[in-house]
């Protein structure tokens, strides 16, 4: 899509990563999970590679509350990793994973990618908030629903609390507030072009920790 200064930063930011978006729902890690045919090991496998990423959105993003680009999108109520901690201590029957989690070498490039924009460039780190959390509160909520079935997690408890959002009634209230601030963001039309481009690299990230998992967790079929 073109920009030009009447489109929506929401607006701009949704069109430049579409196509990453059908990318990554039609990965075919993502497909048989949601189709149930991947065992419960795929899923936890999956969740480890979440904390990989949330671990580096979350820590130490609290230094960015000031800042006039990013500080509007650090909301408590987003926060995941203890809720994903949850979720693991479920997944591994015990506290016995931490430590010795060792995330897939796609994972590690992912997070290590979010870990230096939270220190180096507000408006990077906010490609990879919208990414994540946005879609997190839009089709992750397919997978929850899906999970619990296939894997019988009780219905928003442990093993799929990363997909419950305690702290909002209403989601899609929430992403027209997200939305709005991500209009009011305060950068001109190139930086708002270099966030879109770090968005479409979030996606791929993504899609390539999708692609890892699909080489470690391979259908028989
Ligand atoms: C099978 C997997 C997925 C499904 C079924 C899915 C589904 C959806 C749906 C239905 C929406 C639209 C919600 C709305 O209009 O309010 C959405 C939005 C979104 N998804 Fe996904 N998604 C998937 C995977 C992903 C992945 C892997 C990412 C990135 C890591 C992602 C990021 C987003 C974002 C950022 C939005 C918000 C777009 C916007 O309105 O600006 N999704 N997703």
């Amino acid at each position: 899509m073109v920009a030009s200064a009447t489109t929506p930063f929401s607006v701009l930011i949704r069109e430049a990563s579409r196509q990453q978006h059908t990318e990554a729902e039609g990965s075919a890690f993502m497909g048989a999970l949601l189709g149930g045919r991947l065992g419960v090991d795929a899923y936890r496998r999956y969740t480890e590679q979440l904390w990989f990423v949330y671990r580096a959105l979350e820590d130490g993003a609290e230094g960015l509350a000031g800042d006039p680009v990013a500080g509007p999108f650090l909301r408590p109520e987003l926060a995941r990793t203890a809720s994903l901690e949850r979720d693991l201590t479920h997944l591994h029957g015990g506290e016995g994973w931490r430590g010795s989690l060792v995330p897939l070498p796609a994972t590690a490039a992912y997070a290590g990618r979010v870990a230096r924009l939270v220190r180096e460039w507000p408006g990077g780190y906010v490609a990879h908030h919208y990414t994540r959390y946005l879609g997190d509160l839009s089709g992750g909520q397919i997978i929850r629903g899906k999970a619990e079935k296939a894997w019988g997690f009780a219905r928003k408890g442990d093993g799929v609390r990363f997909y419950v959002f305690e702290g909002i009634d209403n989601p899609a209230a929430f992403k027209r507030e997200y939305r709005a601030a991500l209009d009011a963001v305060p950068v001109d039309d190139l930086e708002k072009q270099r966030i879109a481009e770090e968005c479409r690299r979030a996606f791929a990230l993504n899609t390539a920790v999708f692609r890892e998992l699909g080489e470690e967790f391979p259908l028989s079929a």
